[in-house]
């Protein structure tokens, strides 16, 4: 990556095409991964072997500024440009490499000042590696100059580079808008002479990294608003739609100012758009200046939008305007960094959404949606390091995954805890202050978090970022007099169970230690720098539970003595726990039964415990937990005794909530009371069913509209138990259906339907025109997730059309989410062995690790299935023969 030094005002666009970084930055490059090398080497650790051969351009011409010329054809679906780069020969030579794909160059030259053009004779393209070679019939001396390059391209419908974007208008008709993905293709693809064209000019931009250019050609209409700070905000959507743009709206105007206060660093641009783009790959993009969105995560129609789409829209928003700051004025200085960005902002827009929504409690649910998410994936022996090497663009694509967002924002929320609100604030501004307009590494931000903190930022770092995994802590406590004793110890945690072998890699571990005397507060905190540790707690009574990893901010796992366990468990039962430390004690002991190291017999024991818990985030991932367990006892002939489990669990809360909002409730209220009768609906709660069928006859007949938060609980429970008419209402519901979030609701609960007929009707339905090609990955991973028969159908859909979905995208991280989806819920070693045998014949680069992932998963489920599955079996029969008193 790297970055245009501005030029003298230009009246186009100002943009890309890459020559190669300043020598600078190369030299940096390959002092630093000597040294990440070296150091890695003494941790016992090998780097991660590049995949494939691949180089970063070379540094002897570079860039200093763009004019950029574009002409979309929308009728055509092409488009012509004309760049004119001022550039820097830095040693003379015959040849230019730049990045470049899908594009036809059709003339190149360059002007050395004040001397004549020479033209390319030679146009070598390198498809592979996005590459293309001008070859020169003389030699470029050093110097300046200009070059000039004319090209023509297709606006492909792959959803990456310069594509088109399909879109109805209100009086139904299709048609096209223009609009662009640049990251990860660092910058490729991409005139005016016609008097029916329009040519609108732009201003110049500052110093930028490439991949944050963005441009859209379509009809759109908006609505605008200036923040406190006096930039001018607009929210752009589809032409009929400017409403649905309010909230979006509001959320930015008042995270600008949040994030200038945060960073201590203004908008570094005088304006800032955010469009919803009808066909889009990822969630949202943060192009300088125009952050382009899916509609799903940007739309909010007041009464047909559910509370989770607001607090998504809201999460989006605060991500993609945080990386205005971090990510675009300061830009990774390689895609080895790509955690930084991403981390980084995957944390920080909890604090943002936290800052103009308190209500909605965020950060206890970033502790289910990212903390334990990355947790799960980081114990797999087919894990990465958050800093990992990457070459390759395929390579690129892969590392946009839990690992680099999950993980990244939960170690630098342990990082923020361990410095403090306050330091790391100064160490932020210090970062951004420093490098902006520039590249920076991992290692920068830790010298100013360091320099900011007076603490071993590095040292500590390091451990969580250049090595993969995280620890378990196995802690025991003796009562000695007034005093609490505590022996930890910590070893790597793997899914399969604690590691074994003597290099066991370490961590330094900053660690809080509560008690229920102050339940709310560490008593003490540690860091925990060697194997193994002795604490001890002043003044604790012998009737007093002790328990690690206040507010789960550590990223470990935890495994108490069986004494201190049972001390804890009250506490889980009568609430007198935090939330957030139910749900992390909740979910180590899932994660330690999964790995074999407890039976499940005792989760399901510590489940039934939460018979009081009132709090949505703590149901929401014990009710996931519960979703994988049952998944995995599919494959049993016990499933429905399960089933009853579920129910057991759930109907408690499910009546205390009722259908209905009573006075006085608020947005986490609303999604309780979705998940828990999604739940009870779809085990066949048979009050829950009957009331679900007779709401959905209303709504369906117009006589009473379902609230946006009851529907897709609703459809779910009547699909799973209805029949082909059901299934036939609820695909009509989706045609008719204007808003994308309506449309999308309905395709992810498609694949609840039972019978092979209508799943493979469900199957076909995926892959029509109905479904944007982005939301077909969640309607088969919907089928796969939805039964047993499901599953097989979805597996056997994917080999039966890999061609069409390989191609619909490109490679690319939606083939990833899509293998991920469908094949990990399989608990049959021998099916690891078949998706791999497949994808060895039917390669998918940039879905190679993802591929290892899904299959280690399935092996890992089999051996759970085969280690537990009696117990559990014998548990919940007994449980039936003698329901236990709540
Ligand atoms: N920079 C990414 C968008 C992106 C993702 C580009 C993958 C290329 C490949 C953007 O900032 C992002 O992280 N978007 C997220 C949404 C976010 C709220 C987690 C996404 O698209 O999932
Ligand atoms: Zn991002």
């Amino acid at each position: 990556m790297w970055l245009a030094a501005a030029a003298p005002s230009l009246a186009r666009r100002l943009l890309f095409l890459g020559p190669p970084p300043p020598p600078l930055l190369l030299r940096l490059l390959s002092r630093s991964s000597r040294r990440r090398r070296r150091r890695l080497h003494s941790l016992g650790l090998a780097a991660m072997p590049e995949k494939r051969p691949f180089e970063r351009l070379p540094a002897d011409v570079s860039p200093i500024n763009y004019s950029l010329c574009l002409k979309p054809d929308l009728l055509d679906f092409t488009f012509e440009g004309k760049l004119e780069a001022a550039a820097q020969v830095r040693q003379a030579t015959n040849q230019i490499v730049m990045n470049c794909a899908d594009i036809d160059i059709i003339t190149a030259s360059y002007a050395p000042e004040g001397d004549e053009e020479i033209h390319a004779t030679g146009f070598n393209y390198q498809n592979e590696d996005e590459k293309v070679t001008l070859s020169f019939p003389s030699t470029l001396q050093t110097g300046t100059g200009t070059l000039k390059i004319d090209f023509v391209g297709e606006l492909n419908d792959k959803m990456k580079g310069f594509y088109r974007s399909k879109y109805t208008t209100p009086s139904g008709e299709v048609r096209y808008a223009a609009v662009t993905q640049f990251e990860n293709v660092i910058d490729r693809k991409p005139y005016p002479d016609d008097e029916n064209v329009v040519e609108v000019k732009f201003a110049r931009t500052p110093v930028m990294s490439t991949y944050l250019v963005a441009f859209v050609v379509g009809e759109y209409d908006f609505v605008e608003t200036r923040s406190k700070d006096g930039v001018c905000v607009r929210v752009y959507t589809p032409v009929g739609k400017a409403e649905q743009g309010k909230f979006a709206l509001e959320v930015a105007a008042k995270t600008l100012p949040f994030y200038k206060d945060y960073f201590n660093v203004p908008y570094p641009l005088p304006k800032i758009d955010l469009i919803a783009i009808a066909d889009f790959a990822a969630g949202a993009m943060e192009n300088w200046g125009l952050v382009t969105y899916r509609e799903t995560a940007l739309l909010i129609d007041p009464k047909n939008s559910c509370s989770s789409s607001r607090q998504w829209v809201a999460l989006v928003v605060g991500h993609e305007l945080a990386h205005q700051w971090f990510g675009n004025l300061v830009t990774m200085e390689w895609w080895t960094h790509l955690w930084l960005n991403e981390g980084f902002a995957s944390w920080i827009e909890y604090l943002c959404v936290d800052h103009c929504f308190p209500e909605y409690d965020i950060w206890t649910q970033f502790v289910s949606a990212d903390y334990t998410r990355a947790q799960e994936l980081d114990a797999l022996d087919n894990s990465h390091p958050i800093e990992v090497s990457v070459g390759h663009p395929a390579e690129v694509d892969e590392i946009f995954d839990a690992i680099s967002y999950s993980k990244g924002a939960s170690v630098i929320r342990m990082l923020h805890d361990y410095i403090g609100d306050k330091d790391f604030k100064k160490g932020m501004n210090m970062y951004l202050t420093k490098f902006q307009q520039k590249n920076a590494a991992t290692e920068d931000l830790w010298e100013s978090l360091e320099n900011a903190s007076g603490k071993p930022i590095a040292a500590v770092m390091n451990t969580w970022t250049k090595q993969m995994g995280f620890p378990l802590i196995y802690v025991e406590a003796e009562q000695v007099e007034d005093d609490r004793l505590l022996r930890l110890s910590q070893r790597k945690f793997c899914a399969s169970g604690p590691y074994v072998g003597e290099d066991c890699p370490q961590w330094m571990v900053p660690i809080t230690i509560s008690t229920s005397e102050d339940p709310n507060h560490a008593k003490l905190k540690i860091l925990m720098d060697k194997p193994e540790m002795n604490v001890v707690l002043k003044n604790v009574k012998p009737d007093q539970w002790v328990k690690l990893n206040l507010g789960t901010v550590g990223f470990y796992r935890t495994q108490y003595s069986s004494a201190m366990l049972e001390s804890l468990l009250p506490g889980i039962r009568d609430l007198s726990l935090p939330p957030v430390d139910r749900l992390g004690l909740q979910n180590d002991l899932f994660s330690l039964a999964r790995a074999g190291i407890i039976s499940t017999v005792e989760v399901l024991k510590v489940m039934e415990a939460f018979v009081n818990e009132p709090n949505y985030t703590v149901w929401s991932d014990l009710s996931c937990n519960l979703g994988i367990l049952s998944t995995l006892l599919s494959h049993t002939d016990f499933y429905e005794e399960i089933q009853e489990f579920v129910k057991d669990v759930f109907s408690p809360i499910g009546e205390r909530l009722g259908w209905d909002p009573k006075p006085g409730e608020g947005h986490l209220d609303a999604l309780l009371r979705g998940l828990v009768l999604g739940k009870l609906g779809k085990a066949g709660h048979k009050a829950t069913l009957e009331e679900a069928r007779r709401r959905f006859k209303d709504h369906v007949e117009g006589k009473q509209i379902l609230s946006a938060d009851l529907r897709s609980p609703v459809y779910l429970t009547v699909l799973k138990h209805g029949d082909g008419t059901t299934l036939d209402i609820m695909l009509k519901l989706h045609k008719q259906a204007d808003m994308q979030e309506e449309k999308n609701r309905i395709e992810r609960v498609l694949g609840a339907t039972l019978s092979p007929e209508l799943i493979q009707k469900v199957l076909t339905f995926a892959l029509s025109e109905e479904v944007r090609p982005q939301d077909t990955v969640s309607v088969i991973g919907g089928v796969a997730g939805g039964s047993k028969h499901g599953r097989k159908a979805a597996w056997k859909f994917i080999k039966d059309n890999w061609e069409e979905l390989y191609n619909r995208y490109q490679g690319g991280f939606l083939i990833s989410r899509l293998i991920k989806l469908s094949v990990e819920g399989f608990a049959v070693d021998k099916m690891a062995g078949e998706v791999k045998a497949f994808f060895e014949s039917h390669p998918a680069p940039s879905a190679e690790r993802t591929i290892q992932q899904c299959c280690e998963n399935i092996l890992l489920n089999a051996a759970w299935l085969k280690r537990d599955a009696e117990s559990i079996h014998q548990y919940l029969l007994q449980r039936k023969a003698s329901p236990p008193t709540a």
